[in-house]
């Protein structure tokens, strides 16, 4: 049985890593770093993929909050816990306006984050932030939409792969609608001041 499961992901390992485009965006880092800056295309999209306690989650089941979108992965060693903490320590300096504010962590590694992954990593940095995977078709479409760069990259060891990708959180407002983003390193305290005016008015 343990055999058979071990050539079932070897296959499958060898299936993603073929298939130049699973392995990576199509669009260089440099090329997508520049839309983003720039604001040059539309960022954003819809979506529908499984959260982290099972559940069907949709772009829509979110209008109504402000969006922080975060794509990343959990076996990432430092950048990802990194924002994921600021974003967490940015709804507890929000206190209850954080009420307005969903956080989303999107995993660019759906093969390795299953929900039940997820559903240890995530509530570890807050407990409003949702973990979402799905099938990778649907996550891609999902990162060239919000116009993520990311590459998975080989290494030696047990680990097999990482992915080197942008940690932009995007933030997108109430009507699902492309706000501006925070740049990989922002602070909980410019997270949260940035946002604070946004959650005082029209409620
Ligand atoms: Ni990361």
């Amino acid at each position: 049985m343990r055999a058979i499961a071990q050539l079932g992901l070897c296959l499958l390992a060898f299936i993603n890593s073929s298939g130049y485009a699973q392995d990576r965006s199509e669009r260089s880092a440099a090329e997508l770093m520049d839309v983003v800056m720039w604001n040059r295309e539309p960022i954003g999209g819809h979506f529908r993929l499984t959260d982290h306690t099972g559940k069907i989650r949709s772009d829509k089941d979110f209008l109504g909050q402000i969006m922080l979108v975060y794509f990343g992965y959990t076996f990432c060693p430092d950048v990802c816990p990194t924002d994921l903490q600021q974003i967490g320590q940015a709804m507890t300096l929000l206190g209850e306006s954080s009420n307005g504010v969903t956080p989303i962590f999107i995993t660019l590694d759906p093969d390795r984050d299953t929900r039940e992954l997820l559903s240890h990593y995530v509530p570890s940095f807050h407990p409003k932030i949702v973990g979402l995977t799905g099938k990778t078709n649907d996550i891609q479409a999902l990162a060239r939409a919000y116009k993520v760069y990311y590459a998975k990259v080989p290494v030696s060891g047990w680990a097999r792969y990482t992915i080197d990708h942008s940690s932009y959180i995007y933030i997108m407002d109430r009507k699902g609608k492309y706000l501006g983003f925070f740049p990989p390193g922002t602070s909980a305290h410019r997270i949260a001041s940035y946002l604070t005016p946004h959650l005082q008015g029209s409620r």
